[in-house]
């Protein structure tokens, strides 16, 4: 039996994360929730992908992660797996699409491989999620695990606020995160916590740890795509650098148009059509005439 090669040989899986862990070599991940983003993203050199739930709050509006659907995680899946050629394509579980059996976690995180070509899935939780971990891994789906601030229980933690600040807490992360290590996660995202603890938790795991307000002592560093290229609403947390202002950009970019079309200067002869050599405006009759 031969077996195929992957035809793209710089295309990002999996192990490539371990690889680099053990090289000392940092990646990046960005989110994407649709097709140029993901096409942009991608080719700039990203190694990793994120179609995040935090769609709910960037480009749904809906405040938090809470509404957000497998639907709405799968539409956009599809369109950033058609603009991703090289990443490795991450898909969220959203809330509720992994809490009510593992039999219908496992169907869900299916359909995000199956009809939405996702290469794993991301969940939140601690020692609370290691027994479904363990069962995605053996259903050979590979997954990223979340610990710290886990957007998905904002209801229960009253709010966005730093994880892991008393000693039994931070205690409670570094066992979390071994005990997801264990159970076969490929990846845990450290979310909102203290950097010396995620430095700790990157120095023992072998996996890979994705920080995302968590220092600079993670594997592998995540932000927002519309938090880094300024195109998102509200105050940014203090780990955000905005490398660019797309909103001012934007808005710009829609003044001038508005002013020009108002006034007649667009569009302009050469951006609109002409007749053809030969017919003569002037000759056509309009039907009352
Ligand atoms: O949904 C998301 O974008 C995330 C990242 C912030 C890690 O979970």
């Amino acid at each position: 039996m031969a077996y195929l090669q992957p035809d793209k040989p710089e295309k990002v899986y999996v192990p490539a994360l371990r690889a680099a862990k053990e090289k000392g070599e940092k990646l990046v991940c960005l989110t994407a929730y649709d097709y140029p983003s993901a096409r942009i993203v991608d080719e700039a050199g990203v190694e990793i992908i994120l179609v995040g739930d935090s769609m709910g709050n960037v480009i749904h509006g809906y405040g938090n992660t809470i509404p957000v659907t497998l639907e709405e995680i799968l539409s956009a899946l599809k369109a950033v797996k058609r603009g991703a050629n090289r990443a490795l394509l991450v898909a969220d579980m959203p809330y509720g699409s992994y809490h009510t059996g593992a039999n219908t976690a496992v169907r869900n995180a299916l359909v995000l491989m199956k009809d939405g070509g996702a290469e794993a899935v991301k969940l939140e939780g601690g020692r609370n999620r290691v027994e479904l971990v363990k069962r995605l891994v053996d259903e050979e789906i590979p997954v990223m695990a979340h610990i710290g601030l886990t957007p998905q229980s904002v209801h229960k933690l009253g709010g966005y606020s730093v994880q892991g600040k008393t000693s039994d807490t931070a205690q409670r992360l570094i066992e979390d995160a071994k005990m997801l290590e264990e159970a076969g996660a490929f990846a845990i995202v450290l979310e909102l916590i203290p950097r010396q603890i995620a430095e700790i938790i990157t120095k023992e795991l072998k996996i890979s740890t994705v920080g995302i307000g968590a220092g600079t002592n993670c594997d592998i560093q995540v932000v927002v795509l519309h938090d880094l290229i300024g195109l998102s609403f509200g105050r940014l947390p203090r780990f955000v650098r905005q490398y660019a202002n797309i909103r001012e950009v934007m808005t710009e970019a829609i003044i001038n148009w508005m002013q020009d079309a108002k006034s007649g200067d667009y569009p302009s002869e050469k951006e609109s059509y002409g007749l053809p050599k030969g017919i003569d405006a002037k000759s056509l009759k309009t039907k009352a005439s």
